[in-house]
């Protein structure tokens, strides 16, 4: 019965796929070719049972472990059918499909003191919030290619309030886990899934090349903390379109390590594409940094829409990153209601630990923003270069950025080299306004 319905939910994916496709709507997600698997099981011949109660823990280490040994060629899809199966964290395999059906659930349990631990990521030297290792992510990949996640709309719920408690009242042990993280891995597609209630960032992939996200909802308390959306970090050839996000903290926001340990391992996040991503959040719309010790280069956002956010775009780094940020294109990017529009900063975020050099300091150059409209917003922008390395080729274009009567009319500048063109509120001398020749649009 559920074979006849997964082929059903297939066809109409590609269905859903193909339409978007067909109209000239620019989209990166043919980076990764996706397959068709021929081999399917169901949790449910694991012992699966989604009742809400049931622990399906090895039901999904059971099913993962047949894929991984069976390996049938063209991979397995691992069909998850409507119910709510609660789990523990577990590992997936290279070759596979994790499809959740309509109003299929997979959601962790809550028994913080039982999750399991691993190593601390080699560009952190240690757990993000806490000295030492940290929780795995609720579903985990470690040197995996060719995995999917998708189906029609089914959830992954992280259940993540226990964590957000322990975290307000302190009483974590190491850094809360993921919902979803990849590590060194490639070939990956994540679309349509909801995720829900992560315990800390939702959706990490670290290591990885070759990634593709797309048609996801990613949702979250607003006072929930550090539930970034999607973290792409140190990975190139990323995608990641059409999505929905509202969370308690940046929405996107590439990172590459941090201080003295991203330095050393310096792996960059290059080749990233963000595109007709709507959404909300107390923090940043599209963010990079503030871990950027590996680089970051070559990233387009464009087509970005957000709604009662802290800031639009947010540039972060700090010194002892070393690093840089360079050749960024953001455009056309609508905000209605915000405390910032546009944040490019050199003093954001804390250190691991008092060994990082001070003489470390980031380069940043090469920002292009461009058709940015913004309404009810407090502060037009603050671009806060760093003395020993002012940023450079900062170039803003068709900006607008307007708030109500009693909001600051000004940009803050310091520390910072560029051009502006066409920006209101008129933004600050340290942007020199070029004439008529139009220096900024002719870079896009
Ligand atoms: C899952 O993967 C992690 C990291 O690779 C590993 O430490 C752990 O032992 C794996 N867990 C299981 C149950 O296979
Ligand atoms: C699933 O959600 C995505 C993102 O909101 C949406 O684009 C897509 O149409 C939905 N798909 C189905 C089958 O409901
Ligand atoms: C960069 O990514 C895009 C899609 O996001 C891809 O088409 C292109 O081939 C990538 N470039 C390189 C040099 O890998």
């Amino acid at each position: 019965m559920w074979r006849l319905s997964v082929s059903i939910f297939l066809f109409s994916c590609l269905a859903v796929s193909s339409s978007s496709f067909g109209d000239s709507e620019a989209t990166c997600s043919g980076i990764v070719p996706l397959r068709y698997r021929y081999d399917k099981i169901s949790i449910t011949e694991y012992g699966g049972v989604g009742d809400g109660r049931t622990v399906n823990t090895k039901a999904f280490r059971a099913a993962i472990y047949r894929i991984q040994h069976l390996k049938r060629r063209g991979g397995t899809l691992l069909y998850i059918p409507p119910g709510v199966y609660l789990t523990e964290s577990f590992n997936l395999t290279s070759h596979m499909t994790l499809y959740l059906a309509k109003g299929a659930v997979i959601r962790a349990v809550q028994d913080t003191w039982n999750w399991p631990l691993i190593d601390p990521l080699p560009s952190y030297g240690r757990g993000r919030e806490l000295p030492g290792g940290r929780y795995m992510s609720f579903i985990h990949g470690d040197g995996l290619r060719d995995v999917v996640i998708t189906g029609q709309n089914g959830t992954i719920d992280g259940q993540g309030e226990v964590w957000w408690n322990m975290w307000h009242s302190r009483t974590l042990k190491y850094t809360r886990p993921n919902l979803i993280e990849f590590k060194d891995s490639k070939e990956i597609i994540i679309s349509n899934v909801i995720f829900q209630n992560s315990p800390f960032w939702n959706i990490h992939p670290v290591y990885c090349s070759n990634v593709v996200i797309h048609h996801v909802t990613i949702l979250a308390p607003q006072d929930s903390p550090n539930t970034d959306g999607i973290d792409p970090d140190s990975s190139y050839n990323v995608c990641i379109e059409d999505s929905y996000i509202s969370t308690g903290d940046d929405l996107v926001a590439i990172k590459s390590g941090w201080d003295e340990y991203g330095i050393a391992y310096g792996r960059p996040s290059s080749n990233i594409t963000i595109r007709r991503i709507t959404g909300s959040s107390p923090f940043a719309g599209i963010a990079i940094g503030s871990e950027t010790s590996g680089g970051i280069k070559n990233i387009v956002a464009e087509h970005i829409t957000l709604s009662n956010m802290g800031v639009g775009v947010n540039i972060k780094t700090n010194i002892g990153r070393g690093g840089y940020i360079k050749n960024i294109k953001i455009s056309d990017v609508y905000i209605d209601t915000a405390k910032y529009g546009i944040k490019i900063t050199g003093d954001t975020g804390d250190h691991p630990d008092e060994n990082y050099n001070p003489n470390a300091l980031p380069i940043v150059k090469g920002i292009h923003i461009k058709n940015v409209w913004g309404v009810n917003v407090r502060n037009a922008g603050s671009i806060q270069g760093l003395k020993g390395s002012p940023f450079t080729g900062i170039c803003l274009s068709e900006i607008n950025l307007h708030g109500s009567l009693n909001s600051y009319k000004t940009w803050k500048c310091s520390d910072v080299i560029g051009t502006s063109l066409k920006v209101s509120p008129w933004p600050c001398s340290e942007l020199r306004t070029t004439g008529g020749y139009n220096l900024c649009s002719s870079t896009f």
